[in-house]
Parts: C-alpha cells; structure tokens; sequence
C-alpha cells in the first residue's frame, strides 16, 4: 500500500496575500466549498487574527465546510492563538498553525529577538495551542535559510510540546531542489522525535522551483504534506502550484510511490474559479490549467495524438476537469434548469434572494447572447452585486459615442449608497471615457495599476472579463466584471474595485 500525501491548500491565506487578490468573505466561501469538491484534505482559511472580516471568514468555512481539516494561520503569540481556535470552533476538524522566524536574518532585523528567546516563545506557543486544539502544524518561518543546528533544537523543542506537522518554508523562493530535499532529509535523520510529526514542504516560486523544490522534499526529503495553491496564487512570484504536484504525483506514481486524495476533475473548476475571483489570469501555456495546456496545434503532433494519444499526452485533459465549451443554457432555460447547472458546477447560492438575482441576470444576457456557456453561468456568479445586496457603489446603465476622428465620450449612471448619480466625461477611448464618468462622480483618486480584458469563452460573441487592479493609500485590490460589451465590463470592474477598496479593512501582514 502506498503512503498518502497530504494536500494543504493555501489560496485562501498565502495566495490571497498576493497583492490585489484579497477576496471578500463570500468569495472565500464559495473558494473553500470548491476546495472540499476537489478533496483537499486541509484548507488553510486564513489568519484569523490579521481582520475581523478573516476572522469571520474562517469562521464561516469552519462552520460549512464538513470534509476538510480547516486551519488558520497565526503568530507564535498567546493572543493570535486564541483567536485562531476562536474562529475554528465550528469546525469537524480544526488545525491551528503557529509560525515563528528562525533565520538569523529574520531574528536579528525583523523580530529584534535572540535565538533562545525564539526557541521559548516557538514552546511557549505550540504548548499554548496544544491547549485549545489537537492539531498543531509549526513553522520555521524562512526556514530554509535558517542554520540547522539551531532549527533542529526549535523542531526537537516543539515536537515534545506537541506539534503534529512540522513545515520547513523556502519563504523567499531560494532553494534549489536537491539542497532543499537534503536540508529536510538531514532535519528528519538528526532529529531524535522526528518520526512523531509529519513533515511539510511550503515553496515560494521567485527562482519558478517551487514545485520541483517540493517534490524534492517529498522524494528525497520524506515530506508526507505539500503546501501550495490553486493557479499557484501568491505573493511575488506565488506559491507551488496545487495541479502541478497533484498531477505530478499522480503521472509519475511509478516514481513517486503516493497516493493524493483529490479529486482531479475538479481541478479546472477551482482554477477558473480562483482566476474569476481574484482577476488573476491564468497564462495559456501554464501546465494542467493553461488554455493551450492540452492543445496539439503542430501537424505532427495532431496526427500523432489521433493515431494514438499517448503518442503525445501524458494526462488526459478530461481527467482533469477540461470539458469542450458546452452550450448548456438559453433564452428559454427556465429557473429549474438554471439552479440545476449552478448545482452542477458546484455553486450553491446562499438564499432564494440571491437566486433571484442571479436567475434575472442570466435572463438578461440570454436575451443578448443566444448561448450560455458554464464560463458564462460562473462568471454571473462571481459578480459581487449577486452575492452581496449592500455594495456602495453598483452599475444602472451606461451610453457612449466613439467614431473616427472624434473623441470618444461616455454618460454612465450608478448608484452610491442606493442612491442614482450620473456622469459623464470624454476620453482616449471609450473604456476611458466610461471610467472618468464614474471617478467624476466618485473622486476616489486611486491610481489604476492593471487593466486587462479576456473573452470568456474564446469567441467575439463572448462575455468579456475585465480585471482592473486599482491601488490607494497602500492598498492594492482587483475588481472584475463581465459582460458581452466590453465597456460596461470595465464599468463594472472598475467599481468592483471601488467597492472593494471601500470595504477592506486594513490587517496585519502575515509575515509583517
Ligand atoms: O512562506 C512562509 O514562510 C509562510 C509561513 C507563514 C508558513 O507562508
Ligand atoms: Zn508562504
């Protein structure tokens, strides 16, 4: 019988720490009950401490979620701790995990402490938790730059407090795979009580090795736990990639000898999901998830896959949730049919309102576009004004005049607080001109940092999906809309991100 590697998924804390893919609570609501379709075995929710809103969040996944170990993140600190086993108190199974930096870089310049003040607070912490929960996960932050001797003391120390997974993060993506399984093989081998803990691996991409640093870590290394994130979501360069491990271990089982637990049809879903949600596209030749990741466009290659597929496929695109754009709804589709798809796909409106809601947009654009994709239908909702009723800002109508020569100008109509403003205002273009209109209403003065369009489902007649990255005193969020006319996409986007840059508060840095 094969061990199990165990699957953590981070996209919902280390993923959204990536700047302007913080999501609001319902999108990591409906993130979470992806991640239980897809079987992970623990969903790291947040941490809990740094917000009220993560804190209600990981709340509210503790308390939905059944299937899943639900974790928050927190400090080496009695304070966080509390707080994270606060808001997992709903949960089946609940994990708190604890971080402390050990590098000497860190300890010196970031936390002003000396080692052994480190060492007693890592204890003081694990036993502290230990108290309030039975799953405790330690981590070592900037582990891998950490000097062993030392490391091995703190992971010694916190295995006897009780720690049940010890994690060695490359926190800033240094490792290089083989140095990176041999520094977690050298831990385990000195370690005396190393075998009472599972070990963990928690990769960041800088030097693009997280997912091969990992799976040295696992294979050289003995880790029995992969961190990592759908899309590969997360701060700088991101985190390991989730699909890329998981299809890895399970291509080259004849290598890696492991058996994961998820459930890979899901796996295109959840990445679709977390793209529409954060506004972070997926480049098209990303391996398992990218649009072009299964596609044979040489001669060559064509006429191989159809004399054989495995000529040229090592995984096939259906195993892993890739379905042929399939019409699925039209004009006539009534609310059944609709609610039975939104089922099918895996999204569960919380409340007949939001229902409703969802089920008069679908109309609309059935009434403008004569085949509803799945794209289309998990687009509509992954619209804030679906989930939410109380946003302050949402979009009524929008007219605009482009034509050669002239310059474009755009009259829009919104609503602050409910109530109907207008504006109008000329521009470059008529995305320009529509987005002034809104700022000449608004003036919130933020300072647009992306702005990118994509056709849903491949095709002129597609929805287009806008993401806007607005920043404003040191915030940064993103905002999507979707629409067949581009411009009011935009619009949409564009107060997306007005409503979140409205609503986050601000929260403490997880490695701040
Ligand atoms: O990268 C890192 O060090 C982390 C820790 C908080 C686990 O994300
Ligand atoms: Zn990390």
């Amino acid at each position: 019988m094969a061990e199990k590697l165990i699957i953590f998924d981070t996209t919902l804390r280390d993923g959204e720490q990536s700047p302007g893919a913080s999501m609001t609570k319902d999108e990591k609501l409906r993130i979470a009950r992806q991640l239980e379709r897809l079987k992970v075995d623990v969903i790291e929710a947040g941490f809990a401490a740094s917000s009220n809103g993560d804190f209600e969040a990981i709340q509210n996944i503790a308390n939905t979620i059944k299937d899943s170990t639900i974790c928050s993140l927190s400090r080496a600190n009695d304070r966080d701790i509390a707080r994270a086993a606060e808001a997992l108190k709903g949960a089946n199974r609940a994990r708190i995990h604890t971080f402390i930096a050990t590098s000497a870089l860190h300890m010196e310049k970031k936390l002003r402490m000396s080692p052994e003040q480190v060492l007693e607070q890592a204890k003081l912490s694990v036993r502290y938790a230990r108290n309030l929960v039975e799953d405790i996960e330690f981590s070592p932050e900037d582990g891998y730059r950490s000097d062993v001797d030392f490391l091995c003391r703190v992971l010694e120390a916190v295995i006897k407090e009780g720690a049940t997974t010890l994690n060695i993060p490359d926190t800033v993506g240094y490792a290089v795979p083989e140095l990176y399984g041999n520094f977690i093989k050298t831990l385990r081998e000195r370690i005396p009580n190393s075998d009472k803990a599972i070990w963990s691996v928690h990769c960041h991409n800088d030097l693009g090795m997280a997912v091969a640093n990992s799976l040295a870590g696992v294979k050289i290394g003995g880790a029995r736990q992969v961190e990592c994130t759908i899309n590969g979501l997360g701060e700088r360069a991101g985190n390991c990639s989730l699909e890329e491990i998981v299809m890895a271990v399970k291509t080259r089982r004849d290598y890696f000898n492991l058996d994961v637990g998820i459930d890979t049809t899901q796996i295109v879903p959840a990445s679709r999901m977390v793209s529409q949600t954060t506004g972070f596209v997926v480049q098209p030749n990303k391996a398992v998830v990218g649009a072009n990741a299964f596609a044979h466009a040489s001669g060559i290659h064509q006429d191989g896959v159809l004399k054989a597929r495995d000529t040229y496929e090592i995984m096939r695109a259906e195993d892993v949730g890739w379905s042929a754009n399939k019409i699925v709804l039209g004009k006539l589709s009534g609310r059944n049919a609709f609610k039975q798809r939104l089922q099918d796909l895996g999204v569960s409106l919380e409340s007949e309102g939001e229902l409703n809601t969802a089920f008069a947009r679908f109309k609309e654009l059935a009434d403008r576009k004569s085949e509803i994709f799945d794209e289309d239908i998990l687009a509509l909702v992954s619209d804030e004004s679906v989930t939410s009723e109380k946003e302050q800002y949402g979009f009524i109508s929008l007219s605009q005049h482009s034509e050669t020569g002239e310059r474009p100008h755009a009259s829009i109509v919104i609503t602050v607080e409910g109530k109907e403003v207008h504006g109008e205002s000329d521009g470059n273009g008529p995305v320009d001109a529509s987005l002034k209109a809104i700022e000449s209403n608004v003036k919130s003065g933020a300072e647009m940092v992306l702005y990118s369009v994509n056709a849903i489902s491949g095709s002129t007649e597609s929805q287009g999906e806008v993401t806007v990255r607005l920043q404003n005193s040191g915030r940064v969020v993103n905002g999507v809309g979707s629409d067949p006319d581009i411009v009011v996409a935009s619009a949409k986007a564009y107060l997306s991100a007005l409503n979140k840059l409205h609503s986050k508060a601000d929260r403490v840095a997880a490695q701040g």
